[in-house]
């Protein structure tokens, strides 16, 4: 497919109504999510699931995120135990996802679950994904609408650099005010386990919860298949925790600039939710540059720096 064939829907009643009409024929949407854009299908057809797959070349055993209105709609399918609908009850609509045992009677194509016996479930905030999920009247699947392993999208154009051509549509709902994706929990036998720092900083959940939330290894039987070591990578390789640029390099900044430093700054101020804001926009543009490697400021584990040190982290892997 040509590019020009993705179709750029407005955030009006018309761009709703002609989103959940292809939605309902199959074809892919992508839609804004306050986090970052996700790759929209109809979670019950087989066909659009496999199309998701397909045209974000992922592989078939990492299972995708299942958009949900609200906790009464994630009943219909999962489980939920006490412990997850108080965290649904405190933070949905937003950028949590639970991931729950996979209810039998739950209306879902298989491979929305990649075979898993569980669902990983979110409500997002963003008005124009509730709006969406309003007029198509049933669960979204919604992984980040990128290729799979590149950087994901924070705005409409980003979308279509990545996918343009292989999607029906992409609803345009503008820059995503948070920037970097939901934060993950699975139910281990000790209670909650963080699967990826995300959206929604863990001393959040953690104050709610009033205890430390588990670490993915101590849990057993909790698994994510989609921690995969390279992901959210530009062309460019990374050099964290960069005191400075050296020469040759591009200067991804946080707080104040070293002397001299030629490049783009996260949050010259220090502030953790625009440098979340920033990140994958200002990687890109690095990579639009043509840097050959940037290298990146040090930043603050904690609040949103935990998922901007995960994603970063990821980025800078050996690309497999
Ligand atoms: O903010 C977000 O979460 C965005 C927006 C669009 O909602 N979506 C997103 O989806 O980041 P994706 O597919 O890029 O990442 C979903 C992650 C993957 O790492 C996948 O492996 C994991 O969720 N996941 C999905 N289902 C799972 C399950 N049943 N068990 C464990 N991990 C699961
Ligand atoms: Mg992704």
């Amino acid at each position: 497919m040509d590019a020009r064939n993705t179709v750029t829907l407005s955030d009006g009643p018309r761009g709703l109504r002609a989103a959940a009409y292809l939605l309902g024929k199959g074809e892919l949407v992508a839609f804004p999510t306050e986090t970052v854009y996700g790759l929209g299908g109809d979670a019950t057809q087989d066909r659009a699931v496999a199309a998701i797959y397909a045209a974000k070349g992922r592989p078939a055993h990492n299972p995708l995120i299942v958009h949900v209105p609200d906790l009464a709609a994630a009943e219909t399918l999962a489980q939920v135990s006490p412990d997850a609908r108080a965290l649904a009850e405190a933070f949905w609509p937003g950028p949590l996802t639970l991931v729950l045992p996979r209810r039998a009677d739950a209306r879902l194509a298989e491979a929305a679950t990649a075979g898993l016996a569980t669902v990983a479930l979110r409500a997002p905030a963003h008005p124009l994904a509730r709006a969406l999920l309003q007029a198509f009247g049933g669960p979204i699947v919604g992984p980040s609408a990128n290729p799979s392993g590149a950087v994901s999208p924070t705005t409409a154009a980003h979308v279509r650099e990545g996918l343009g051509g292989r999607i029906a549509a992409v609803l345009d709902g503008g820059a995503c005010p948070v920037g970097v994706e939901s934060t993950i929990l699975g139910f281990g036998p000790e209670g909650p386990v963080l699967l990826r720092p995300g959206g929604l900083p863990t001393e959040v959940i953690e104050a709610a919860l009033g205890r430390p939330l588990a670490g993915r290894d101590e849990a057993e039987g909790v698994t994510a298949p989609g921690q995969l070591a390279s992901h959210y990578a530009p062309r460019a390789a990374l050099r964290l925790d960069a005191a400075a640029p050296r020469p040759g390099e591009a200067w991804l900044g946080f707080g104040p600039d070293p002397a001299g430093a030629q490049g783009l700054n996260l949050s010259p101020g220090g502030d953790l939710v625009e440098a979340a804001a920033n990140l994958f926009a200002h990687l890109r543009a690095l990579d639009a540059a043509g840097a050959g490697r940037i290298a990146v400021a040090g930043i603050p584990d904690r609040d949103l720096g935990r998922a901007l040190n995960d994603r970063l982290r990821r980025a800078a892997a050996p690309r497999g």
